[in-house]
């Protein structure tokens, strides 16, 4: 359900876009604090000719993940691997892989958190001491045999840092995580895409499209690219405020990014369950939902902007939230 969404902060096909994304950590908008730190630890470890220190990105879908760990191998003018971790099923998948890797290569292991956790534990001695311990032989005649490796950076990604075992996350030098992006952020990264696209958009249209695009690269992109189709069909070409209006009322996208996802969430909690609290599980139940699409995707935005809030007992819908709906709240008159 959730990857149906225009603004489903997931990846769907049609956008990579390779050219959208940026280069450098110059081109790289937004994230300022995270820039700064890799810039100087990068620099560092040229200058003294070493590989870079391992790294751990986190933060919700769209953000800029993926986009800055291949910034890192440019940077490092290196090559770089990229895995993803529910796809590494048996450790010696990922012993192949780290047995192919140069010196200062950038292995990339995108949702880190999924890694199995047999395969997570010959991480650690490749992280550590670049060698990897692997068991050969059947039965009686199994040995381990060790397998040096030259020294490289992982850089790992995850929208659930708290899914994480200490023992990996410890083993990383480094750890950034990546906050929603200012709406001027937006609007560069926005005017950036136009650019991309040879498409001309003006100033207000450009404001409201970052005001609706949930602090997420990904889904402003995605909603520029929709809007631009409107604008190629009604406005030769040209990306106005009428015709960004236009499109993103079709699209069910109200004024502050919300859909009717949002809303169906919403509604569960106000509607059935009066307001809150409530566990996620019995919404998730109540929409058909799962828990992860919800805590991952669902929540993190609505949380950020104060549309819920979560108490030991589960969520809570704030009056924020009503005013979204048009529904009214009556909360503090009793409490
Ligand atoms: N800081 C940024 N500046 C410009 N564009 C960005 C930035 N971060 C992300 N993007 C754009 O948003 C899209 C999603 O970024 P991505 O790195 O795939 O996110 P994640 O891996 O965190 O899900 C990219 O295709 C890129 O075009
Ligand atoms: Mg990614």
């Amino acid at each position: 359900m959730a990857d149906e969404r225009v603004i489903s902060p997931s990846v769907v096909e049609e956008e990579d876009n390779l050219s959208l994304r940026p280069q450098s950590l110059k081109e790289y908008i937004g994230q300022e604090e995270s820039k700064e730190m890799l810039d100087i630890y990068i620099k560092a470890a040229l200058k003294r000719n070493e590989s870079l220190d391992h790294v751990l990105l986190y933060g919700p879908p769209g953000l800029g993940k993926t986009t800055l760990a291949q910034i890192i191998a440019n940077e490092l003018g290196t090559n770089i691997q990229v895995i993803s971790g529910p796809s590494i099923e048996r450790s010696g998948d990922l012993a192949a892989v780290l047995s192919k890797l140069s010196e200062g290569d950038v292995l990339f292991i995108d949702e880190i958190h999924r890694l199995p956790r047999y395969v997570e534990e010959v991480l650690y001695s490749a992280m550590e001491d670049y060698v990897i311990d692997i068991v050969v032989g059947k039965d009686s005649s199994t040995r381990s045999i060790r397998i040096e490796l030259p020294p490289f950076t992982l850089v790992g990604a995850t929208t659930r840092f708290g899914d994480l075992s200490a023992p990996l996350r410890d083993r990383f030098g480094v750890v950034l995580r990546l906050d929603y992006y200012k709406l001027t952020e937006l609007e560069a990264i926005i005017s950036r895409t136009a650019a991309v696209y040879e498409t001309t958009i003006d100033q207000a249209a450009l404001v409201e499209l970052a005001s609706r695009s949930r602090g997420t690269p990904r889904i402003a992109n995605r909603l520029f690219r929709r809007v631009r189709d409107f604008a190629d069909v009604r406005n030769e070409g040209v990306i106005t405020l009428p015709i960004c209006n236009e499109a993103l009322a079709k699209l069910g996208i109200d004024k502050n990014g919300l859909d009717y996802t949002d809303y169906r969430y919403l509604k569960a909690i106000i509607n059935t369950f009066k307001g809150g609290p409530v566990g996620v599980e019995s919404i998730a139940a109540t929409i058909s939902e799962e828990v992860s699409t919800i805590e991952d995707v669902y929540e993190p935005y609505l949380l950020q902007e104060g549309y819920i809030k979560r108490s030991s007992r589960g969520r809570i819908a704030t009056e924020k939230a009503y005013k979204e709906l048009g529904i009214p709240y009556y909360k503090g008159l009793f409490s």
